[in-house]
C-alpha cells in the first residue's frame, strides 16, 4: 500500500491527533481534507503545510449530515477521489453518572458515534466508487480496551469504535478497503478545550460545565505521546492494514486481565456440537 497522491479526509483534523495524522500522511505524499468544527484551529493548522494545493480546510460539524455531504463533495471536486477516511473528531465529554444529563449523552454519543456513522454513510461511497481501495481509521481510545471509571459516555462511544471497526472490516476487505481501530493512550492535544466547543443547545441538562472548566486547567504532560508520533503510528498501521493500532504497552496488562475475565466467564461446559453447527454462521474462524 502507498498513500502518495491519495486523499485523506480527516475529521477533527485541525488539532491534536487529527493534525498529527495529517502531518504524517502529508509527508508521505497524501492530499489532505481537514474537516473541523473550529475555525481558529483550522487557520493555524493550515500553516503547517507548505503546499496549499494539497490541503483543503473545511469548517464542519460532523453531526450535520447536510453539511457533511457538501464537504465530501467539495473534497472530491478538489482532489478527484477520496481514499482515506479518519473518523477522529471527538472531545473529552464525561464525568460521574450523578453529574450526567441527557445533553451530555446526546452531545457525546452524537459526535463520537453519530459523527462516525455520518462519515461512513457519506464518505465511504466516495471511497468505494473509484475501485482503487482505501482505508478507514476510527479513532477509539485506550478507554475502549481498559475502561476508565466515571467516564461512561466516552467509554461507551469508544467501545463502539471497536465493534464498528471489527464488524465492517471483513465486509470491506474484498474491495481492498482496510479498517483500523486506533486506540491511543494519553496524547498531547487540545482535548482540554472540550468546554469551548460544547454547543449552547447541550448546556441545559448537564452537570459537567464545571468539570469542563477544570479540564481546561489540567496540564498536558510532556510524557504523553506527541500527536506527531501518534500520526506516524497511524500511518504505519494503515500501510500494514492493522485492525488494531495501539500506542502504549503500559495498557497491555489491563487488556490481558479483561480478556482473561471474559474467558473465565464462559460456562465451563462441553460444546454442544449440534448447536455449534446450527450457529456456525455466527462463529468466527
Ligand atoms: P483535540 O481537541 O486536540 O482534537 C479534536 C478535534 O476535533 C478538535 O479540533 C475539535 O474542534 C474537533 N471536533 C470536536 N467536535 C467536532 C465536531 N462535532 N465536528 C467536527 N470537529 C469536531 O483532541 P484530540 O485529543 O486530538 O482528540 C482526537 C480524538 O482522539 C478524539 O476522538 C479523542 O477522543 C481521541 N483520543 C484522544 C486521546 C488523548 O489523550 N488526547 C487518547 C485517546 C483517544
Amino acid at each position: 500500500k502507498d498513500v502518495k497522491g491519495k486523499t485523506a479526509f480527516i475529521t477533527g483534523g485541525a488539532s491534536g491527533i487529527g493534525l498529527g495524522i495529517a502531518k504524517a500522511f502529508y509527508n508521505a505524499g497524501a492530499n489532505l481534507v481537514l474537516a473541523d468544527i473550529r475555525d481558529d484551529l483550522l487557520k493555524s493548522a493550515a500553516e503547517h503545510f507548505d503546499d496549499p494545493a494539497r490541503v483543503l480546510c473545511l469548517k464542519l460539524d460532523v453531526t450535520d449530515r447536510e453539511a457533511y455531504a457538501a464537504a465530501a463533495q467539495q473534497a472530491e471536486d478538489k482532489f478527484g477521489k477520496i481514499h482515506l477516511l479518519f473518523n477522529n473528531a471527538g472531545m473529552g465529554v464525561g464525568g460521574p453518572l450523578a453529574k450526567l444529563g441527557f445533553d451530555d449523552w446526546d452531545w457525546g454519543l452524537g459526535v463520537m458515534i453519530g459523527g462516525v456513522i455520518n462519515g461512513l454513510q457519506i464518505v465511504l461511497p466516495y471511497i468505494r466508487k473509484h475501485g482503487e481501495g482505501g482505508h478507514i481509521v476510527n479513532t477509539a481510545s485506550k478507554a475502549a480496551l481498559v475502561p476508565v471509571t466515571a467516564f461512561s459516555i466516552y467509554g461507551t462511544a469508544k467501545a463502539a469504535m471497536l465493534g464498528l471497526s471489527e464488524s465492517i472490516r471483513g465486509e470491506l476487505a474484498p474491495e481492498n478497503i482496510g479498517v483500523s481501530a486506533f486506540c491511543p493512550g494519553p496524547v498531547q492535544s487540545n482535548i482540554g478545550e472540550t468546554g469551548k466547543i460544547r454547543p449552547d443547545k447541550f448546556k441545559k441538562d448537564t452537570g459537567l460545565l464545571e468539570t469542563e472548566v477544570q479540564l481546561a486547567e489540567r496540564p498536558v504532560s510532556d510524557l504523553w505521546m506527541s500527536a506527531e508520533e501518534c500520526g506516524e503510528r497511524v500511518l504505519k498501521g494503515v500501510l500494514n492494514n492493522d485492525l488494531y493500532i495501539l500506542t502504549h504497552p503500559e495498557f497491555k496488562k489491563g487488556v490481558e486481565e479483561k480478556f482473561n475475565a471474559i474467558l473465565k466467564s464462559f460456562p465451563d461446559e462441553p460444546i454442544n456440537e449440534e448447536r455449534a453447527k446450527a450457529i456456525a454462521f455466527l462463529l468466527r474462524n
